[in-house]
């Protein structure tokens, strides 16, 4: 039996998103600030970060952004690797309940079972990718999956409105 999170924990963090939104003077500093806040506020996220992808002149790569939580041996991941590989490349959500029965993952804690990874768009382009950890297996649930689409929905608008869509 999982415990999800309560919507109204979901919605008092989406405050502070969104007071964070109103002040952070970049979209930099507002990526920062949303790993801040769903690191401290969600007890269940244990590692929370934000990849970013670089189109350079070889194979598209994710570059690790800001993050909160223990450092990870991932700092760049190939569009065919991984979790985060696989929701950056189908501009899709995805959730693994249980990171041991999936062949794609990459482990980045030993400690870490279930994982949350949601695609950044701007202009309609996968530009990133905001990627959470736990602890805890099946820890996101429909609020959980509706929260962070909400924090990288808000990124890709910042992103947009800053011009920061390509590398
Ligand atoms: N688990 C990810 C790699 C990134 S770390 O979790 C921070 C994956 O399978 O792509």
């Amino acid at each position: 039996m999982t415990s999800t999170t309560k919507p109204e924990k979901c919605a008092e963090v989406r405050e502070e998103i969104d007071r964070l939104n109103a002040d952070a003077k970049t979209a930099d500093k507002f990526m920062e600030g949303i790993t801040r806040v769903l690191h401290e506020k969600m007890l269940k996220y244990n590692w929370v970060g934000f990849y970013m992808l670089e189109r350079g002149a070889q194979e598209p790569v994710l570059l690790l952004g800001p993050y909160q939580g223990a450092m990870t041996p991932h700092t760049r991941i190939p569009l065919h690797q991984g979790i985060c590989g696989a929701a950056a490349s189908t501009g899709r959500t995805v959730v693994v309940d249980d990171v041991s029965k999936d062949s794609r993952y990459l482990a980045c804690s030993i400690e870490t079972k279930s994982e949350i990874v949601v695609p950044v768009f701007a202009h309609g382009d996968v530009v990133g990718e905001l990627d959470i950890d736990s602890h805890f297996p099946a820890a996101f649930g429909e609020e959980d999956r509706d929260l962070v689409e909400y924090c990288a929905h808000l990124v890709g608008k910042r992103l947009e409105t800053e011009g920061k869509t390509r590398s």
